[in-house]
């Protein structure tokens, strides 16, 4: 037999070995989350799929939780877990932090809805302008508004209706990104130039026409949809989060920078879920690259549903000229903002975040100890607190690379772990956030699990 062939029959029977795991795993899972069944049989009656989000949908049915407090989660039928997932990275302050606690306990005695200003709007946007280096911010209510507003920021300045994204990119789910969001690689053409494929029923051919789609780091693809001179936007995460997680190649966000800038297309960080998580000053901070126009959410609001948009003066003039109008009834809320500010001056500080993120490399370290000492075929990611194992020898560096990662492994992996207290993210796009709640002990844990899973893959 060659190295090949010897190499595919050792993945093909890593495989075989991984699907037994999960299917006692799944049996296992059933017998432990019978109550978290019977809510679900209760919700799906009332709510499609039985849930509030179809991302929270996942067979045989997801945990219904209880309570959660610090890095931990009860379920309905009281098995606890250590929170890998923290609100799908938007937990970076923890459960319920005490300071943010104080914070929105002493608003609620002060009221939670004006729909007139509060001075903390003020606030947290200077606190944001110091982190990102950007002047100007507006709130929002989640990512998906976010991106929208900034989008629109960006057509409002160019005067031009076609925007840029990159394939397997998420940013929220209204129209114009809801587009090659997982596209079925059948439907998706060639790797170099991917046709945009609707991610839902309900976007028009309009909008369709209006959203390109290019691969992740290849600053080549972004050039040649540029030339035409047609482009709004280009919207990207800095670092993709929503395919475990995928770095930029060196030089990539500086390539974007300069070609956006030369054909007159504002560049939108995505930021949603790089954020505060990433250090201090985000993903942007982090990189060293500045877009025009940045999207947040998640991290900043402490869990609390709070987003905001930002970006150069003569940009978010658009909105002070009346141009482009934006709106929302919830829109800096004295509630959100009491939380925000509580995250973004007294929790996530500057020690803290460097902290935690140190915490998280000695989690990356202690997994990087398993791979290596067991020879499987998978490598670890970390980017600021957040990191993931990726079921590929090599790191990935696009959506055609993650499609090619096995998954059979990924999900033995992810359901051996639920049952042993592990909690990540359903689906295998996510990555784990270690928050400022975490200890040492909660962060190894996952390693020791994983180590077990291991162990039992080679059995
Ligand atoms: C990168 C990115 N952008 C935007 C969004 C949308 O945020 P929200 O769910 O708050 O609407 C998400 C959500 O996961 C995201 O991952």
């Amino acid at each position: 037999m060659s190295t090949t062939d010897s190499s595919v029959s050792s993945v093909r029977s890593l495989e075989d070995r991984a699907k037994a795991i999960t299917a006692r795993e799944i049996a296992r899972y059933a017998e432990r989350t019978k109550g978290s069944q019977k809510a679900t049989e209760r919700a799906r009656l009332v709510l499609p799929l039985g849930v509030p989000s179809s991302f929270q949908a996942y067979d045989p049915h997801p945990i219904v939780v209880r309570s959660a407090k610090d890095a931990y989660m009860v379920d309905v039928d009281g098995n606890r877990y250590i929170d890998y997932d923290m609100g799908f990275g938007a937990l970076f302050s923890g459960h319920v932090h005490p300071a943010v606690r104080r914070a929105v306990e002493a608003q609620l005695d002060n009221g939670t809805l004006f729909v007139t200003p509060c001075e903390s709007n003020a606030e947290v946007a200077e606190m944001l302008g110091e982190r990102y280096g950007l002047p100007m911010w507006r709130f929002t209510n989640s990512g998906t508004e976010a991106t929208m507003d900034a989008i629109r920021v960006a057509r409002g300045v160019t005067g031009r209706d076609k925007i840029v994204k990159v394939e397997g990119g998420y940013h929220g789910h209204h129209d114009e990104v809801m587009i090659s969001m997982k596209p079925p690689l059948d439907q998706a053409g060639p790797a170099d130039a991917p046709i945009p494929v609707p991610s839902t029923a309900g976007v028009t051919k309009a909008v369709l026409g209006d959203t390109i789609v290019i691969p992740y780091n290849d600053p080549e693809a972004l050039e040649r949809v540029l030339r035409n001179g047609d482009v709004a936007c280009f919207i990207v995460e800095p670092v993709m989060e929503n395919i475990g997680i995928c770095l930029p190649q060196p030089g990539y966000l500086q390539a974007v920078r300069e070609i956006t800038q030369r054909y007159g297309t504002l560049l939108i960080f995505d930021e949603v879920k790089t954020g505060i998580t990433a250090g201090w000053g985000g993903a942007t901070g982090a990189l060293g690259v500045t877009p025009d126009l940045v999207s947040l959410a998640k991290s900043i609001g402490g869990g609390l549903p709070l987003g905001a948009f930002g970006g150069k003066r003569e940009y978010m003039d658009q909105i002070t000229l009346g141009r482009v109008i934006h709106l929302g009834t919830y829109n800096g809320n004295p509630l959100c903002m009491a939380a925000a500010k509580a995250v973004l001056s007294e929790v996530c500080t500057p020690e803290a975040t460097n902290e935690t993120i140190l915490r998280n490399t000695t989690l990356v370290d202690a997994c990087n100890d398993v791979i290596d000492s067991s020879g499987v075929p998978a490598h670890t990611i970390q980017f600021g607190a957040k990191g993931c194992v990726t079921w590929a020898p090599e790191p990935i560096r696009n959506y055609r690379d993650y499609k090619a990662t096995n998954f059979d492994l990924a999900f033995a992996q992810w359901i051996h772990g639920i049952n042993r207290g592990i909690l990540l993210p359903p689906g295998l796009d996510e990555q784990w956030l270690i928050s400022i709640m975490h200890t040492e002990a909660d962060a190894l844990a996952y390693a020791d699990v994983f180590a077990d899973f291991v162990h039992e893959l080679l059995a």
